[in-house]
């Protein structure tokens, strides 16, 4: 017997009421030389392996502030690791046309060849995260879980693990995640970013350190 829409329609209903919900990943990364030539890199194993070598000599460098291996031991100074690659890439883009406003990192992309840019994102992309414990406490890092599961996974996805767009946050400094939150929440210009600016706004300053205590823990 063929069913007619009224008599399917209840079930479609139900099954999108059922469904996960979506993510809101789709932005699109903007198509820049540097992009196109870590995509090359990326897709070519004997440039691949080159290019995380190289990574992991400049990476010497890096170490004094984002720690062995991208792990950060400074409390305002972002993990690397485990980062998207084209996420990194783009954060470095930001920092070079002053869309990303820290002094030290604008001048240090400026003094990088292309390349040496690329190799660092593509080596620390692939460095496994060490997640601390929180000091917060459970009781803060539930409630910011639950303020997570709400909103932000729609972009940085149900585990933080990012994309190529969004950060990844799992595991990420939880006093790094405070500043920035608060930075973009009141607007003082070194970061901007309007999904950004549109979801902090409604966090008052006890929702921040109860979400910046949840990505800290995540794994
Ligand atoms: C003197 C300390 C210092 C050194 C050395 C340093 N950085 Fe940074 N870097 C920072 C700080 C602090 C930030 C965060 C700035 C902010 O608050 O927005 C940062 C941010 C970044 C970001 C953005 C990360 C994110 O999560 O958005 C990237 C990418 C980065 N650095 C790459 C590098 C690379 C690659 C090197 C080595 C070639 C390096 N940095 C060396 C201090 C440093
Ligand atoms: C609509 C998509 C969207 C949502 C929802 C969203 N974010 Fe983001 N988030 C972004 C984008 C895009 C960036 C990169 C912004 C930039 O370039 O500065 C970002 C960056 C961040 C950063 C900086 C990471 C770094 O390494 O520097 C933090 C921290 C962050 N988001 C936390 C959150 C938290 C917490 C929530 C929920 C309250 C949230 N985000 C919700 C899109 C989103």
């Amino acid at each position: 017997m063929k069913k007619t829409l009224t008599a399917i329609l209840p079930g479609i209903l139900l099954c999108a009421l059922l469904a996960p919900p979506a993510f809101a990943q789709t932005s699109v990364v903007e198509d820049t030389p540097l992009i196109r030539q870590l995509r090359n890199a990326q897709a070519d194993y004997a440039l691949n392996q080159a290019a995380v070598r190289q990574g992991a000599k400049l990476a010497t460098f890096c170490a004094n502030c984002h720690g062995d291996n991208g792990n950060s031991t400074h409390p305002d100074t972002p993990n690397l690791a485990g980062q998207n690659p084209i996420y990194l890439l783009g954060q470095t883009l930001k920092f070079a046309d002053g869309r990303r406003r820290y002094e030290w990192m604008e001048g240090l992309i400026k003094a990088m060849k292309p390349q040496e840019i690329i190799a660092s994102a593509m080596f620390y992309a692939r460095q496994p995260v060490t997640t601390k414990i929180s000091p917060a406490g459970a009781a803060l890092v539930a409630q910011g879980k639950v303020y997570y599961e709400k909103v932000c996974f729609r972009c940085h996805g149900p585990d933080g693990r990012g994309s190529e767009t969004y950060a990844r946050l799992a595991g990420q400094q939880e006093s790094y995640v405070t500043l920035t939150l608060h930075r973009y929440r009141d607007g003082t210009g070194e970061r901007t970013a309007p999904e950004m600016t549109t979801s902090t706004k409604l966090m008052n300053d006890e929702d921040i350190r109860a979400v910046a205590a949840y990505i800290a823990s995540m794994k």
